[in-house]
């Protein structure tokens, strides 16, 4: 990546980060401004979206927020709230 952007990964198995997010974010880590994570409620509280937590502590980076399935108006808002607060100039 040679200029900011947001992190939208998943969550693998038993809330780990899938093995190519973990490359990317070694190579990438520096310009990353915010992640999103998608999961699945089903894998227990402790692992919903976890991907993000462990991502997030590691490179203390914010965690936007985690989505599940389609997400919610909500998700949606606070994604573009922060988009907004990092790029003011830009427009979606
Ligand atoms: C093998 C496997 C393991 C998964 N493990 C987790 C997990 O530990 N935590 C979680 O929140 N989601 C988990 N997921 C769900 C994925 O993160 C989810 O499928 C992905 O975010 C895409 O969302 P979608 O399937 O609703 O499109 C897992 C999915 C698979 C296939």
């Amino acid at each position: 990546m040679d200029e900011p952007y947001l992190l939208f990964t998943y969550t693998d198995g038993l809330g780990s980060v899938p093995p190519i997010v973990d490359q990317f974010m070694t190579a990438n880590f520096d310009l990353c401004k915010g992640i999103i994570v998608s999961g699945n409620r089903n894998f227990g509280h402790a692992f919903f979206g976890r991907a993000g937590d462990l991502l997030a502590a590691q490179y203390g980076i914010p965690l936007i927020e985690k989505v599940e399935m389609r997400g919610t108006p909500a998700n949606y808002e606070a994604i573009t709230d922060y988009y907004y607060s990092i790029w003011k100039e830009a427009s979606i």
